[in-house]
């Protein structure tokens, strides 16, 4: 296994490669601009970028990413010259991985572990001056073939707690949060407290969630501790119960002292379907007063509803992402938002056969930023120009990690939580650097 050496980067070496890899980039990603179909006039790489605009109110864009895509070996060489990493390198300040760090693909055996895509992805963003999105570690999917014979009433907390311990203390204090438990609430499952009847619930208890927080922490006592969620989106009956079952969750656990710093709203939206309303603003709201902040987690816009044309759909997604990106941005404790890709040549929606994912034309869903050849699409200038109107405000200077992958001026802290173990004392923070290097933009 290839262990990851970034303390073996200087910040001024680091800073060098990133000024180097900007000019490439610009230079790569000129030809893209100049090729977008929608509008031709908005630039899309280097300040253009939505890194760029991000970085400049204090906001964070990301997108999940496929490690094994990406020309680790070529941007530490110097710069690359693929496109996919070209446009991950440029375009997004947070990753996180599609699938290389869940169950399924961290545990080949019960007592092996494979972290090759996962230190990949690390090194990658840790070489193009990224965080990362540790995304998750408890979920009733992706979990390994070997799960369902292995895991019994008498094991299931020991086996969370491990892999927790080892996953979360990996990659301590390098990631910027991880998702720690992962969609457990299920109303329709008939339970009073709203939780999944899921095999971690089923075998280890209830209380598995605030076991594997309070193990998260230990692990990890940097990374912002986040539950994360689908379909609480919405005004419809169904969503607004769900998002009052995770309402009610979380308080539990903030009234037991559980480290929770953030809820993950993963936004799968649909291009014909009902926009979020106020009830998820108010829960936005609610969220704030007990110090909690809100991720936008893996935004996409599923097409399956709209005419097939490249313009329509690209109209109608745009209009999603405008409508919904310029309301949550503008709530203070919401400050980072992610798709759940950054092209739809690699996006879950155009990979799954399910009915609900399949257009009955034949043709590909367009529901991200960049289309199938890396083109900006209108989705682009949507979420830039949501980003643009936020309120956060506050021109911070472009991230520049330390060398052990660090934010040593707390750049991205934006809604420092009281009590949370991510607020160091001045005494545990790294030294500032005297003059921050430049970085990519
Ligand atoms: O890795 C195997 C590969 O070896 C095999 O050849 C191939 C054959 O189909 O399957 C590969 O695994 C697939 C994996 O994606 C990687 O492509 C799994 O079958 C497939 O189930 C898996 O789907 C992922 C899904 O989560 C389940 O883990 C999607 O890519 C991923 O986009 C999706 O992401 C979830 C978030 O984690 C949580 N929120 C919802 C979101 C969308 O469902």
């Amino acid at each position: 296994m290839r262990e990851i050496s970034t303390s073996m980067w200087t910040r001024r070496r680091f800073g060098k490669a990133a000024l180097a890899m900007s000019g490439v980039l610009a230079s790569q990603l000129r030809r893209t601009a100049a090729q977008a179909p929608v509008d031709a006039r908005v630039g899309v790489s280097g300040p253009d970028s939505l890194r760029a605009h991000a970085a400049l109110r204090g906001m964070m864009y990301g997108a999940a990413v496929i490690p094994a895509l990406l020309d680790v070996e070529g941007v530490a060489a110097g710069g690359s010259k693929d496109p996919y990493t070209l446009l991950v390198s440029s375009q997004t300040n947070i990753l996180v991985a599609e699938n290389a760090m869940k169950w399924a693909a961290l545990r080949p055996s019960a007592d092996s572990f494979d972290f090759a895509e996962a230190d990949r992805l690390m090194r990658f963003a840790a070489l193009s001056g990224q965080r990362v999105r540790g995304h998750n570690l408890c979920w009733h999917e992706a979990l390994p073939a070997w799960f369902k014979a292995t895991a019994t009433t008498a094991n299931a907390r020991t086996l969370l707690t491990e892999h927790i311990q080892k996953v979360a203390g990996r990659y301590r204090n390098q990631i910027h949060s991880w998702d720690v438990v992962n969609e457990a609430v299920n109303p329709k499952d008939g339970r009073p407290d709203g939780l999944r009847a899921s095999p971690w619930l089923e075998l280890a208890g209830p209380d598995y969630i605030e076991l594997a927080f309070k193990t998260a922490a230990a692990a990890d006592p940097t990374a912002k501790l986040t539950y994360n969620d689908y379909d609480i989106e919405l005004d419809t009956p169904e969503q607004s119960e769900k998002r009052g079952q995770v309402m009610l969750l979380i308080r539990r656990l903030k009234a037991r002292n559980v480290p929770i710093q953030a809820v993950g709203v993963q936004s799968h939206l649909k291009a014909d379907g009902p926009m979020p309303g106020t009830g998820l603003l108010q829960f936005i709201r609610d969220m704030a007063k007990i110090g909690i902040e809100v991720f936008i987690t893996e935004m996409d816009v599923n097409t399956v509803g709209v005419g097939g044309a490249p313009e329509l759909q690209d109209a109608a997604v745009a209009n999603v992402y405008r409508d919904y990106l310029g309301k949550v941005l503008g709530e203070p404790n919401v400050s980072i938002a992610l798709t759940w890709g950054i092209t739809s040549a690699h996006t879950w929606l155009n990979e799954s056969k399910e009915p609900w994912a399949k257009r009955s034309d034949g043709l590909r869903q367009r529901t991200l930023p960049f289309d199938d050849d890396m083109n900006a699409t209108r989705a682009f200038r949507a979420i830039r120009d949501a980003i643009d109107a936020t309120k956060h405000v506050t021109p911070v200077a472009p991230l520049v990690l330390g060398p052990a992958g660090r934010d040593p001026g707390g750049l991205y802290k934006p809604f420092p939580v009281q009590g949370s173990p991510t607020n160091e004392s001045p005494a545990s923070q790294p030294p500032k650097p005297a003059t921050p290097p430049a970085g990519p933009f």
